[in-house]
C-alpha cells in the first residue's frame, strides 16, 4: 500500500509527557510548552488530563492550564477524561475534544483506571452521551495493544474487541497505544492485519512509546497500512505512571524527520519543534530524548 501524502501528528507531550514527572512543573512552563508547540505548527495538542488528582498529581492543574492557553486559530486543545466527572471538568475548562481510555489487558485496566475493561466501557457511555449533547468530539485510546507490563503478550483479537466497542460508542478515532514500547515491526504488522480486516485506516491512530527503540519502525509499518494519524511527544518526554519502566512516547522531532524524508507533509517546522523541546528540557532539567534534536544541537555547537 502507498504511504499517506499527509500525516496528522497529535502532540501528547504536555499530557503523556508531563504526567509522569516527579517534580512539580510550574504552570508557566506548561503554558510556554503548549504555545511553543502550536507555534511549531501542531494542529492537535493534548494539553491536560482531568483524572483523579490523587492518582496523577502532575495533571491536577489542568483547569488552570486550559484557562491559561493562548489559543491559536486552527489548533485543537484536547484532554483525557476517565469518567463523567472528568468530562464535566474538561468541558467547563473549554477542552475542544476529549479522549476516553481503555485497555486491551484486564490487569492494566485495573491498575490504570481501577476497573475492568467492561466496567470502563460502562463508565464511558455517559461521557459519550454528554459529549454528544455538547458537540464535543471524543477520541478513544486502547492501551497495551502490543504487550502489557502485567500480562505479557496481548492477542490482536483482544485489541480488535475493545477498538470495536469504542468506535461503536461513537469515538471518531481510536489510538492504538503501545504503552510499554515492547512492540516490533512484526507484531505491529500482525496487529494491523487483524484490525484492518474490520476497520478503516482513517479510524485508527498509533501511539508508540519508545522504550525498546522500536517506535519509528512501528510507525513506518502503520503508515504502510494507510494510517495517517500519529501520536508523539516533543523531546520524547514522558512515560506512564502505571507501566513501570515504560519510557516516553516517540519524540515528535524524530517522527517529523522521518516523515520529511519520506516527503509526507505534517505542517510542522522541525527547527521550531526542536526549540520547543530544548526549552521544556531546560525547564525540567532533563536530557533531550529526541535523537534528531540531539544531532541538530551537535551540528550547530
Ligand atoms: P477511583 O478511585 O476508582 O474513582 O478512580 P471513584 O469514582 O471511586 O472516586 C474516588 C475519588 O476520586 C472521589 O473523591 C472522586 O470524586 C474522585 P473522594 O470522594 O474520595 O474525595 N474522582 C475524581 N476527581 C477528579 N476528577 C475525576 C475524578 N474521578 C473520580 N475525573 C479513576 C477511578 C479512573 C478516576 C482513577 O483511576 C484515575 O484517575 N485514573 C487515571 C490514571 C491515569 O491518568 N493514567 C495515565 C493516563 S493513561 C495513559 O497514559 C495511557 C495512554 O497514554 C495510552 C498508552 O500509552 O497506552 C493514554
Ligand atoms: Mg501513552
Amino acid at each position: 500500500m502507498s504511504l499517506p501524502a499527509q500525516v496528522t501528528l497529535v502532540e501528547v507531550g504536555p499530557r503523556d509527557g508531563l504526567q509522569n514527572e516527579a517534580q512539580t512543573i510550574p504552570l508557566a512552563a506548561k503554558l510556554q510548552l503548549i504555545d511553543d508547540l502550536a507555534g511549531a505548527g501542531h494542529s492537535v495538542i493534548e494539553a491536560g488530563s482531568f483524572v483523579n488528582p490523587k492518582w496523577v498529581p502532575q495533571m491536577a492543574d489542568s483547569e488552570a492550564v486550559f484557562a491559561g492557553i493562548a489559543r491559536r486559530p486552527g489548533v485543537r486543545y484536547t484532554a483525557l477524561t476517565p469518567n463523567l466527572q472528568g468530562f464535566e471538568r474538561a468541558a467547563a475548562a473549554g477542552a475542544d475534544e476529549v479522549a476516553i481510555f481503555a485497555a486491551a489487558s484486564e490487569a492494566f485496566s485495573q491498575k490504570n483506571i481501577n476497573c475492568s475493561i467492561a466496567e470502563s466501557l460502562q463508565r464511558f457511555a455517559p461521557v459519550m452521551a454528554a459529549a454528544g449533547e455538547r458537540g464535543i468530539p471524543v477520541r478513544g485510546y486502547v492501551s497495551c495493544v502490543l504487550g502489557c507490563p502485567y500480562e505479557g503478550d496481548i492477542s490482536p483479537g483482544a485489541v480488535a474487541a475493545v477498538t470495536g466497542e469504542l468506535l461503536a460508542m461513537g469515538c471518531y478515532e481510536v489510538s492504538l497505544g503501545d504503552t510499554i514500547g515492547s512492540g516490533s515491526a512484526g507484531s505491529m504488522q500482525r496487529l494491523l492485519d487483524v484490525l484492518l480486516a474490520e476497520f478503516q485506516p482513517a479510524q485508527l491512530a498509533v501511539h508508540c512509546h519508545d522504550t525498546y527503540g522500536q517506535a519509528l519502525s512501528n510507525i513506518l509499518v502503520a503508515l504502510q497500512h494507510g494510517i495517517a494519524t500519529v501520536d508523539a511527544s516533543v523531546a520524547g518526554l514522558g512515560g506512564c505512571p502505571y507501566a513501570r519502566g515504560a519510557s516516553g512516547n516517540v519524540a515528535t522531532e524524530d517522527v517529523v524527520y522521518m516523515l520529511d524524508g519520506l516527503g509526507i507533509s505534517t505542517g510542522l517546522d522541525l527547527a521550531a519543534l526542536a526549540s520547543a523541546g530544548r526549552r521544556i528540557c531546560a525547564a525540567l532539567g532533563r536530557p533531550n530524548g529526541s535523537r534528531v534534536a540531539t544531532a541538530l544541537d551537535a551540528k550547530s555547537a
